[in-house]
């Protein structure tokens, strides 16, 4: 602890001082972002160490069992932290919000009587009233686990310009939220409830106040971004193409990407945008989770495997050079080895830039927790490793692919080396680049230059700046 934390701290003007912890999705790291930029407005400091933290909130996910566990053993270390604050006289409180809010509620407190405050994704724009019912009720508890009528986002205060340029010129906007969609292991359209799209109007508004700030790449987010059906304050309703004509007209918005999509949400427009928009970014993350028609019929996912490959098709003649990600599940009750095969299949034909997997993970709930999990685990990380192994080849094959091309680089921070200027490729792999020693790392961030990619990193590619490029980004003097 410093010497300024032991002063403030006893002191009764000592602001107060917050810990947002997260665990889960973008959408889950943007709730987080948002909570401490409402938090900042009543008054707390946000603080690395939950051990200086009057306030500390659990982001929480409820997606696999791992996640959800990971938040009991956090709180176990939390009641300690409690303790001991409270022997020094000092208060805490301790919040759980996201995902596991929701789905458990008041259990948590039952589990954990540490635990002063529930709060549930949709509702957090209720905290400041939640802390002061904490603090009132001699810390016996406050939940809110409610899908309130009124948007949170319309409720929650407008960042700061100061907070939103602390984070970056990259930066998330949540376009979309819950799923109607009910596949059958997932525990997201119970936690984040039915499918809703903000108006037009409302994003372009936060967009434009974040360019402002300086943000010039933005991750629309949504549980089904593609999916998306917003108010176009004319009557009628706006797609995802559409909604991505409107923020294009943003002068000084420099890219746009979105997340998560369905198979089945892919309109055409939304494929036409990947050639027609220059802003539209030439990446896609369009989780399959299986390769199998079976399994797929099981999970309830709505299309089979020649609809997504159908789809995969048409975005690659739209954008030929696209970077393709997904999302897979191994051990599905039921899977076999030829299902699994499928599933390798699948993956060999696409041809991924990366993709994240996981084992099948029963949550409560879910229509296939119901049944029994049937897939040995030892035969489900078996899978895993196999499906890991094929999809690293891809990435690196996907990467050195990139090698001698030149390519526009958004800058965003400082690189792990110093010299180094860190920042991301229109296909969204992380890029370090060299700055000469005559040019200040800070007139790179926010600026989108060239880089002739002539190395590979284990997760990332390296690369120098194109001739010409650091004489118009300006010297230090400049
Ligand atoms: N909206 C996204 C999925 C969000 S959850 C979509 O429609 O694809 C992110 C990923 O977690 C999913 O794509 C799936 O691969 C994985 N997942 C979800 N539930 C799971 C479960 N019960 N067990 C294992 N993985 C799961
Ligand atoms: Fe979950 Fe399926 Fe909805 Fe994605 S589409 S959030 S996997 S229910
Ligand atoms: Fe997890 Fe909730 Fe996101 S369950 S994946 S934090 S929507």
């Amino acid at each position: 602890m410093t010497k300024l934390d032991t002063d403030l701290s006893g002191s009764p003007d000592a602001p107060r001082r917050a810990h947002i912890k997260s665990y889960g999705c973008q959408m889950n790291v943007h709730d987080a972002e948002r909570m401490a930029d409402l938090l900042a407005g009543e008054g707390y400091v946000m603080t690395e160490e939950a051990e200086n933290a009057d306030l500390v909130i659990l982001n929480t996910c409820h997606i696999r069992e791992k996640a959800a566990e990971k938040v009991y053993s956090e709180l176990g270390r939390l009641r300690v932290t409690k303790e001991q604050r409270a022997a020094d006289g000092r208060t805490t409180l301790i919040a759980v919000a996201g995902c596991v809010a929701q789905a458990e509620g008041g259990e948590i407190m039952k589990r954990q009587p540490n635990v002063d405050i529930v709060v549930g994704p949709q509702s957090y724009h209720r905290l400041p009233g939640l802390i002061a019912r904490a603090e009132a009720r001699d810390r016996r508890g406050a939940i809110d686990t409610e899908f309130p009528e009124e948007d949170k986002f319309t409720a929650l205060p407008k960042p700061e310009a100061k907070r939103l340029m602390a984070r970056g010129p990259s930066a998330f906007l949540t376009v979309q939220e819950g799923c109607d969609k009910f596949c059958s292991f997932c525990v997201v359209p119970f936690t984040r409830g039915a499918e809703t799209s903000r108006p037009v109007a409302a994003i372009v508004e936060e967009a434009r106040a974040m360019v402002e700030a300086g943000v010039r790449d933005i991750m629309l987010l949504g549980q089904n971004v593609n999916a998306y059906h917003g108010d176009d304050g004319k009557g009628g309703t706006a797609d995802l193409a559409r909604l991505f004509d409107r923020l294009s007209a943003i002068d000084g918005l420099a890219r746009l990407r979105y997340a998560t999509s369905h198979p089945r949400d892919m309109n055409a427009a939304l494929i036409a945008a990947h050639r027609d928009n220059p802003k539209v970014m030439p990446y896609l993350h369009l989780p399959v989770q299986s390769g199998s028609d079976r399994v797929l019929k099981a999970m309830n996912r709505r299309h089979t495997r020649d609809f997504y490959l159908r789809i995969i098709d048409e975005v690659r003649a739209a954008r030929p050079d696209i970077a393709l990600t997904s999302d897979f599940i191994t051990g599905f009750p039921g899977e076999t080895d030829a299902d699994f095969e499928d599933t390798m299949d699948l993956v060999r034909q696409v041809g991924f830039a990366s993709a994240y997997s996981f084992k099948y993970s029963p949550r409560p709930g879910t229509k296939s927790a119901e049944g029994e999990d049937s897939v040995p685990e030892s035969v489900k990380s078996d899978r895993l490793l196999a499906l890991q192994a094929l999809i690293v080849a891809q990435q690196t094959a996907f990467n050195a692919a990139c090698l001698g091309r030149r390519m526009p680089v958004l800058f965003e921070k400082a690189g792990r080396f110093p010299g180094q200027a860190s920042g991301k490729s229109p296909y969204l792999q992380a890029v370090n680049v060299e700055i000469p020693a005559e040019n200040a790392i800070s007139d790179f961030i926010g600026r989108i230059v060239d880089v002739d990619i002539s190395e590979l990193a284990s997760n990332s590619l390296r690369g120098k700046l194109a001739e010409g490029q650091s004489s118009a980004v300006g010297g230090k003097a400049a």
